[in-house]
This record gives structure tokens, C-alpha cells and sequence, in this order.
């Protein structure tokens, strides 16, 4: 899954970090669940407090990836959306650079429309994941209202997109995965052991993405995960955090402080992202993992 914050391109740093054998891994912030479907463990369970996303992704087990893809066919084609890679860009007009907003703009606020207000004969959480094929930089965005709320981005549903989502509903069907929509707080680690590894990836005290809007992630959050994982050390429960120290000139001091305590490696944060060219030194994010054991 595309998905802001996602974890795709520092996967080749983070994994060789985990533990050799592990028999739970849970993503507890599990997002696009980037980490959790790349990782060799005997069971992987999926957390995250977004109900949105959790059903999206229940409705992808229930219908299989064959089902899925024929009904993100029939909602596009009612809805008259982009589909560049059968057609090209020429024929809607647009070209890559500045990509399909131009086109798409009118038919996705109507299905955005259908979707918040109107009782359509689609599986609902299918119109979701078009909406988010569609969406500016495939966000995903809800206001107090409960109604989806973005604009409309420059991509469509391509053959990446889509073979990626194959690859994704039928990695997510496999039986060893299970899911839970719990804020972290109190997700329950009674049945966890010394071979599993919770994985945190919670939203950054000091970045911008959507689930951090509306206060969604504060300093009261950020403690409170550091207490988690601090009760998880004392049971003898591996952990292994991913989080921003510092960038633009900012540092996330209670994170600096309270990671004295355990092992942090720092990774390579302008090689994942290849177009980043660091000009200047403020510039430069200091992505890290922070770990409790030594594996
Ligand atoms: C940085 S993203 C995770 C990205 C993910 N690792 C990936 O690779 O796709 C952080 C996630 O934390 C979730 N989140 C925010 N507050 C939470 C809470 N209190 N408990 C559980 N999940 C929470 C957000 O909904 C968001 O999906």
C-alpha cells in the first residue's frame, strides 16, 4: 500500500535490525503495513487505531484479490475515471509531468460525493480504496464530519498500483495474519514472549503527515509510548522503534533523552530517498531505529 510515512523504502536498512527468529511480530502502528507483510515471523499481527483503514483491509481478506480488482474496474469505468496505462495520456489530455488532476478532477469529486453522501450499490470500502488511488498523493483524510476530504492527485490506477495490490490483498490473506484496530495504549502483550518483537512506527512528534492533524499524535502521546515500551523491556519483550530525531533544524528532545537507555541505530535517510539532495545540513533528517536487545 502506498501510504504517507510508509516504510517501503527503508525496509533494506530496518529488517537486517530485527531479530533472527521471531514468532509474533506486531506492526502496532501498522499504517500501509509496509514492515509487518515484509517480515519473516511465524505470526504477524496488524494494529492501528484507523477504523478506515482496519475495514479496508478486512474487506480485501473477505473478497480476494480477484473480486477486488474487478470491482475497482466497474467503479472506475461508472465513474469514468483515468485508466492511463490502457489509454495513454495524450487521450485525456494531460501528460506525466503534470499528471491526470485535470481530467479526473470532476468524476472523482463525484464519486467522493456518492461516497460521503449517498447509498451506492458499490462495497463501500472498495469506493475507499479508489477514492485513495485517485486522491492527492493517495492520502487518506477524513474531517470531524467523518467525510472523506481530499482533493484529487495526479495518478491513476495503474499496472503498478495494481500489481502491487494483487501482491498485497493475497499477502494479507495468508492465515498467519491477523488484525486488530486498537489505539496502542491498550493493545495486550499478555500472550507475546522473548521471541516476538513489537515494531512501532507511530507518527513523528516532529513531521507533518495527516494522522498527525487535529492533535492525533502530542508529547502526552509520545510519553506514553515511551512508558509501553519501557513496561515491554521490563517483561523481557523485544522492541524496535522507528522514529525521526531530528530534521529542519528541529530535534525531538524526549526522544533524544529517553533513547539513551537503548541501542539506536541511525539510517540512511537521503539514500531512501533518492531524489533528496541535501544542500544543507539543517536539512537533514535523522531517521532512527531505536532497539532493546542485541541479536
Ligand atoms: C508512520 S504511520 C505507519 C506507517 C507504516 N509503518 C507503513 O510502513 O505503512 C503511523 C500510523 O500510526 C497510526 N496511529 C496514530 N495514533 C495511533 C495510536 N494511538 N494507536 C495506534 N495507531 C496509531 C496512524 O493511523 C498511522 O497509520
Amino acid at each position: 500500500m502506498n501510504y504517507t510515512g510508509g516504510k517501503f523504502r527503508l525496509l533494506g536498512q530496518i529488517l537486517p535490525l530485527f531479530p533472527k527468529k521471531i514468532d509474533t511480530f506486531v506492526d502496532l502502528f501498522c499504517g500501509g503495513c509496509n514492515v509487518g507483510v515484509n517480515v519473516v515471523a511465524d505470526q504477524v499481527i496488524f494494529n492501528d487505531i484507523n477504523t478506515h483503514l482496519l475495514c479496508l483491509y478486512d474487506a480485501f481478506r473477505n473478497l480476494g484479490s480477484k473480486l477486488v480488482l474487478s470491482m475497482i474496474d466497474e467503479i472506475i469505468a461508472d465513474y469514468n475515471l483515468s485508466r492511463s496505462t490502457d489509454k495513454g495520456y495524450d487521450f485525456y489530455g494531460c501528460d506525466s509531468s503534470n499528471g491526470l488532476s485535470k481530467y479526473n478532477q470532476k468524476p472523482y469529486l463525484e464519486l467522493r460525493n456518492d461516497y460521503n453522501y449517498k447509498n451506492k450499490n458499490y462495497n463501500n470500502y472498495i469506493m475507499l480504496y479508489v477514492l485513495i488511488v485517485y486522491a492527492f498523493n493517495n492520502q487518506i483524510r477524513f474531517n470531524s464530519k467523518n467525510e472523506f476530504n481530499l482533493p484529487v492527485g495526479k495518478r491513476d490506477f495503474n499496472n503498478k498500483m495494481k500489481s502491487k495490490l494483487i501482491d498485497f490483498v493475497d499477502r494479507i490473506s495468508e492465515n498467519n495474519f491477523s488484525f486488530t484496530n486498537l489505539n496502542f495504549r491498550i493493545f495486550d502483550v499478555s500472550t507475546l514472549t522473548n521471541s516476538s518483537l513489537v515494531y512501532c512506527d507511530p507518527p513523528y512528534l516532529i513531521t507533518c503527515a495527516t494522522y498527525n492533524e487535529n492533535d492525533g499524535w502530542n508529547e502526552q502521546s509520545e510519553c506514553d509510548l515511551q512508558k509501553f515500551l519501557d513496561d515491554l523491556h521490563t517483561h523481557g519483550i523485544k522492541f524496535s522503534l522507528s522514529n525521526v530525531l531530528s530534521t529542519k533544524g528541529r530535534t525531538n528532545v524526549l526522544l533524544a533523552e529517553w533513547s539513551k537507555k537503548y541501542l539506536v541505530f541511525h539510517l540512511n535517510h537521503s539514500y531512501a530517498n533518492s531524489n533528496y539532495q541535501i544542500k544543507n545540513k539543517n536539512n537533514v533528517t535523522d531517521e532512527i531505529l531505536v532497539v532493546n536487545y542485541q541479536d
